[in-house]
């Protein structure tokens, strides 16, 4: 029988300081008209001092696995592109303070595509028989990263970390996980980039300037951009599995800009009313806003079991996929 990765728990996790538009534009040039017409946020949660990538990792796992009814995991993926440390990776601490014992453990970096990349490895590795239950988490401090003097990224990103749990099963039943579509273009690597941090310039005087330490993106461009990839792969993935958009119940893709999410399922052929979207509550939260959004929509019930559900990210790098799965029935915690 073929083996696959199976959806078998959910969690997340939002830190407690809430930043609402107003808040920003008391210090940056925007408003929370602005900020609400452009991109549909209204408020994000950030970490405050002391508060790491990891610790949100660690409260979305340990919910994900209460959820599950199993506190075992042999792997433990964190998709992250603010890492606690350069090194070593995330997960391990995170594997270790979740009393995993020896799981294997390790981080994935492809920005807002990161969690649909950590799915697919993880997925891979229960397929093979390497891995029998993972934890699979997206986490992210982004607060940690954004220049507070630049507006055009301060008011989207957020911080918050969502996690799921797989085990081995078999493809016909529900929270089988497939097919996958993964891509990338690192032609596109300046678009959305903390530019500092590579080798040294061989002229000093040329070495980066306080700003490149920050995170910086081309908004528009990565808008049209972010539209076409996501819903290029996410017809991919429907024509692999014998899928018309008709039949998806619910696109859950990367909250990045309602806007996006508007277009996105202009472009793939599925009504408005079938998206999720919580990114009025949480912002972008990059790697972790896939499984924020499921969380979310999971615990109110905007994912009722039996849903056929399509995934689609898209982030830095540039990286992109899509992957599909049947919502299986799981208790909220
Ligand atoms: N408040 C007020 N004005 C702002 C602003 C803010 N926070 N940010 C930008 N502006 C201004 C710009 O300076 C520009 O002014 P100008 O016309 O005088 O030059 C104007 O608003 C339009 O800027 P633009 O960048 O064209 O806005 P936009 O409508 O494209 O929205 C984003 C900007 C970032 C919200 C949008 O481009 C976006 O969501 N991009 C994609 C993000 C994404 O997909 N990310 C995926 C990976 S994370």
């Amino acid at each position: 029988m073929t083996r696959v990765a199976v959806l078998d728990g959910i969690g997340s996790c939002l830190p407690p300081r809430l930043v609402t538009n107003d808040e920003l534009a008391a210090r940056l040039d925007t408003s929370d008209a602005w900020i609400r017409s452009r991109t549909g946020i209204r408020q994000r949660y950030v970490v405050t001092d002391g508060t790491g990538t990891s610790d949100l990792a660690v409260g979305a796992g340990s919910r994900a696995l209460k959820s599950s009814g199993d506190p075992h995991a042999d792997t433990v993926v964190v998709a992250t592109t603010t890492p606690d440390r350069p090194c070593p990776a995330t997960a391990p601490a995170v594997a270790a303070r979740l009393g995993l014992g020896h799981a294997a453990a390790y981080d994935v970096a492809a920005v807002c595509t990161g969690f649909l990349y950590a799915l697919a490895t993880a997925s891979g590795l229960i397929a093979l028989g390497v891995s029998a239950r993972a934890l699979v988490i997206g986490a992210e401090t982004f607060s940690r990263i954004l220049n507070p003097d630049d507006r055009s990224t301060s008011v989207i990103f957020g911080d918050g970390a969502g996690a799921v749990v797989l085990r081995a099963g078999s493809p016909d039943e529900p929270g089988a996980l497939g097919p996958f579509e993964l891509r990338s273009d690192g032609e596109g690597r300046d678009l959305i980039t903390v530019p500092a941090g590579g080798p040294p310039p061989a002229d000093p005087a040329a070495g980066p300037g306080a700003a490149d330490y920050y995170f910086t993106m081309q908004g528009k461009k990565v808008f049209r951009l972010a539209v076409q990839r996501m819903g290029e792969c996410a017809r991919a993935v429907l024509d692999r599995a014998g899928r018309r958009p008709g039949d998806v119940d619910r696109l859950v893709s990367h909250q990045a800009n309602q806007r996006i999410i508007e277009r996105l399922a202009d472009e793939i052929g599925i009504p408005y009313e079938r998206t999720v979207s919580n990114i009025a509550r949480v912002g972008n939260t990059a790697a972790a806003s896939i499984p924020l959004a499921l969380d979310h929509a999971h615990t109110e019930r905007v994912l009722r079991p039996g849903d056929r559900v399509l995934l689609t990210a898209f982030g830095g790098g540039l990286t992109w996929g899509a992957s599909m799965l049947t919502w299986p029935a799981i208790d909220p915690v």
